[in-house]
């Protein structure tokens, strides 16, 4: 996560790049306004992209699968290959023949390799979830991305692919946030990823030119021959060989077997607008769920935006909102209580338990015990005039995820077996502790926060959101959709504006670091009992449809880029 003194300068620097690569536009004031099409995501190589196919006829889906292939070469800390994601799609039927019309997610989340299980991490190195070929879950970026163009994709698959390729095969210039991110995931790095992504002990220079031809050779075989060319062949024997020589179990057959999967989305009413939201195995729609509605039902709104009472409700709520991420698993594996923990008779039973005077503490739901990051992930936002909506989070969960780069193609592979409940009782890389239905399992996904989200008035949606940062990914969709749908703030302002995050445990309450809150905010808290840490936040990108005009912002806490026309 970068600091909040960057921003201007990762906002020049989009426009330098877009405006020597591309006939594109850029913000120059937030939110970036346009009429057509607007895309906003970390790296602004991929955003030209993704503006390149929408004029080019490209839909919405086949602009976010640009986006995302290039990043998968330009920020391999967050978008390789080796990782995965959801995505929430609506392409309205009009637009498209056979597609369902209505909001539809895709979960394309890693799964556990067939040789694991509750007990695989107790007798192996502490970091054994984190680090090296033990770490990897089976990838399922490139099932999904493959499954979204089959269903939903307009232009021919393989167009997808020609910026990608020429960025891996001729290079890129690496940037200040690429530098950053890998001075973060070296740390864990096999030689493989020192080779391709270092000199001398050091990562690449901000302005050096990375050149890497062997991913250009996968690139080119996923565009000839689509997923099973990553699944089975030449790159599913050079992901096994590597994983299995750095220490880990993944075999052919884990990779055959492995299937991304259409879910229906949780769907909410909240200040007269449908709310979409990512359903489990992600955690982050369930909180968001319980969490608004208990905004609603405790008539936030009608605190002063930003007072010490205002944030202490939102922190009070989204710790009860959390409280219940513990029950929480793979619905292919577990039975999810969801009807209880999302009835209305819960709720009111939440909110009483709040009062607006002081910090009031729940027991846990389930076995859990309290914990530091440093991670990666990224989010996608594409919104079109005529009604077409993608919102796609991925991840390879940690900065380079495992460390562990493939041998014969260079593909990063994911840490995301650190999601699962691997040691009960103790907290993973994000302080979360996690409950018993989020124990490995082969073939299960790990439970997630990632959070890609649709608001929708009279049919159409006007609003996409999503944001990477763990669990602080569903603090920062939830302050968005708070704040752009009841205060009705512009979308920038929703982004920027500061924010509290509580996840149960540890028992804090973090608020937005580098001085966006006044001191005597952080007293006020403290003395309603609140234990007040400083805090990074997730990442917002999001658009908004307002007055018919697309309106695009990112955060200035991180990297991004908005475009459209
Ligand atoms: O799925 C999850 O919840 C995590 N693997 C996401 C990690 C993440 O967002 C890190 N980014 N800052």
């Amino acid at each position: 996560m970068k600091s909040a003194s960057e921003p201007i300068y990762r906002r020049q620097i989009a426009k330098i790049i877009l405006g020597l690569l591309f006939v594109g536009s850029v913000a120059e004031a937030t939110p970036f306004k346009s009429s057509k099409i607007a895309i906003t995501a970390a790296c602004p190589y991929a955003v030209a992209a993704g503006q390149r196919i929408a004029e080019k006829g490209g839909n919405a889906v086949d602009v976010a699968l640009t986006v995302l292939l290039t990043e998968a070469v330009t920020n391999p800390s967050f978008a390789s290959l080796g990782g995965g994601g959801f995505a929430m799609v609506k392409i309205p039927s009009k637009n498209i023949k056979n597609g369902s019309g209505g909001v539809e997610t895709l979960d394309f989340r890693e799964v556990a390799p067939g040789a694991t299980d509750e007990k695989y991490y107790l007798n192996k190195a502490k970091d054994a979830s984190m680090k090296g070929g033990t770490a990897v879950g089976v990838p399922g970026l490139p099932a999904g991305i493959w499954e979204l163009h089959k269903k939903y994709g307009k232009l021919h698959w393989s167009e997808l692919f020609t910026i990608p390729i020429q960025l891996a095969d001729k290079g890129f210039r690496v940037t200040g946030g690429w530098y950053d991110d890998t001075i973060q995931g070296s740390k864990r790095f096999d030689d493989q990823s020192k080779l391709i992504f270092m000199r001398n002990g050091e990562p690449l220079k901000p302005g050096t030119l990375l050149v890497q031809k062997r991913l250009a050779k996968a690139l080119n075989l996923l565009r000839n021959r689509t997923a099973t060319a990553f699944y089975k062949g030449q790159i599913a024997q050079d992901i096994v060989k590597t994983v299995v020589a750095r220490g880990g179990h993944m075999t052919l057959k884990d990779l055959a077997a492995y299937k991304p999967v259409w879910r229906d989305p949780l769907k909410m009413t909240y200040g007269g607008r449908t709310i979409y939201l990512m359903p489990p195995p992600s955690s982050g729609g369930v909180v968001i769920y319980e969490a608004l509605s208990m905004i609603e039902k405790m008539k936030v709104k009608d605190k002063a935006p930003l007072s010490v009472d205002e944030l202490h409700l939102l922190g009070e709520i989204s710790k009860r909102a959390f409280r219940t991420r513990s029950l929480l698993g793979d619905p292919d594996f577990v039975t999810n209580p969801l009807d209880k923990i999302l009835s209305d008779a819960f709720i009111s039973e939440q909110v009483k338990t709040i009062s607006a005077d002081k910090v009031t503490d729940l027991p846990p739901l389930a076995d859990e015990k309290a914990s530091k990051e440093s991670a990666q992930t990224s989010h996608i936002s594409v919104l079109t005039a005529t009604g077409e909506a993608v919102s796609m989070t991925f991840t390879l969960n940690s900065n380079y995820g495992s460390g562990v780069t493939t041998d014969e193609f260079g593909i990063a592979l994911n840490n995301e077996m650190d999601d699962f409940t691997t040691r009960p009782g103790e907290a993973n890389q994000f302080g979360l502790v996690q409950g018993a239905n989020n124990n490995v399992k082969a073939g299960k996904r790990p439970l997630s926060s990632m959070s890609p989200s649709f608001a929708e008035r009279n049919g159409q949606v006007d609003l996409v959101a999503g944001a990477p940062g763990g669990p602080r990914i569903i603090t920062a969709v939830l302050n968005i959709l708070y704040r752009s749908i009841t205060t009705g703030v512009d979308i920038d302002r929703a982004i920027q504006m500061p924010r509290v995050h509580h996840q149960y445990l540890p028992n804090k309450l973090y608020v937005d670091a580098d001085y966006r809150f006044a001191p005597e905010t952080i007293a006020g808290l403290k003395k309603k009992g609140h234990e007040v840490e400083e805090s990074w936040m997730g990442l917002g990108y999001a658009i908004q449809l307002k007055d018919g005009l697309l309106e695009a912002a990112f955060d200035s806490r991180g990297d991004g880029a908005a475009a459209g026309f």
